[in-house]
């Protein structure tokens, strides 16, 4: 093997590391976890619905590593349970993946305080939570990363989407700041912000009360939310997780404080 096939290896190997992913139970986090066990990494699947089980197993039917917790990120406590949880089961922390958020569609002048309260919870409070317990860790260890998820709202303005866009940009400014704090100790903290991807969290606007797809409606929501695509396909989970990946392996170690968007160019800041 040529040293530079050893080197693509290794900077992608996580063989022997551990990796917690929230919101696992479904969408960008499901296949973020997929990619990760199928990277060697032992997984902590977190997330609030039976969903985390449901990932655990399809990554264990691979003979991948993974464990699956019941977790709401909005509790300090369980979140910080999670972290000790994946301390005492692999017997090290290298990667966080603070990906499980909600979305809330309605337009600002009707937003009530409670869902917004709710929205800023889940988004923002919750991968504040998981930063900081695993910064613990991570710092204690001297190495780490943390990958915290946002989205395209951060650069576009969308209408209806207030709540959701405030969060994931706080998530983003989270990441630089945590990013100055954490670097002298080996830590790095990046953001992903995705475009739009089909997922249990997109998909309910065309998703009927039978379950089934209303096609018209899918079709008029992808031709929304695609608006400004430069590319001509659209993102998929996996275009995320990879994204993902990169930033926790060591192929991004002189990443920290970035903002990576896999989004086909629906976005293209400095
Ligand atoms: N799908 C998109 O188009 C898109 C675009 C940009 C950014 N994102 C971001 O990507 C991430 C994943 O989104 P997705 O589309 O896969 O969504 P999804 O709804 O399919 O998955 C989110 C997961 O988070 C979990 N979750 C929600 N609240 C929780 C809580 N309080 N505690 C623990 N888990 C909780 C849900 O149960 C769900 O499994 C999110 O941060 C989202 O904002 C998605």
């Amino acid at each position: 093997m040529s040293a530079a096939s050893t080197s693509l290896r290794a900077a992608y190997d996580l063989a022997g590391k551990a990796v917690i992913v929230t919101g696992a139970g479904g969408g960008i986090g499901r296949t973020t976890a997929e990619l990760f066990a199928a990277a060697g990494a032992a997984v902590l699947c977190a997330d609030i619905s039976d969903g985390a089980g449901e990932t655990a197993g399809l990554i264990s039917e691979t003979s991948g590593q993974a464990v699956a917790a019941r977790v709401n990120v909005t509790r300090q406590a369980e979140v910080e349970a999670m972290v000790g949880m994946a301390v005492e089961r692999f017997g090290r922390l290298d990667a966080i993946v603070n990906n499980a958020a909600t979305i809330s569609t309605q337009l600002t002048a009707d937003l009530e305080e409670a869902e917004l309260d709710r929205i800023l919870s889940v988004n923002l409070k919750g991968v504040f939570f998981g930063c900081k317990a695993a910064a613990r860790v991570m710092k204690a260890a001297g190495s780490g990363s943390i990958v915290n998820v946002a989205s395209s709202a951060i650069d576009l303005a969308l209408p209806q989407t207030v709540a959701y866009s405030m969060s994931k940009a706080a998530v983003a400014q989270l990441g630089k700041c945590l990013a100055a704090e954490l670097g002298p100790h080996g830590v790095r903290v990046n953001t992903v912000a995705p475009g739009f991807v089909i997922t249990p969290m997109t998909s309910r606007h065309f998703t009927k009360a039978d379950g089934s797809i209303d096609e018209a409606k899918k079709r008029q929501v992808i031709a929304e939310l695609s608006r400004g695509l430069v590319l001509p396909e659209p993102t998929e989970a996996e275009d995320v997780a990879h994204a993902i990946l990169f930033l926790a392996s060591e192929a991004g170690r002189q990443f920290t404080g970035q903002i990576l968007r896999p989004n086909g160019g629906i976005s293209m800041p400095w």
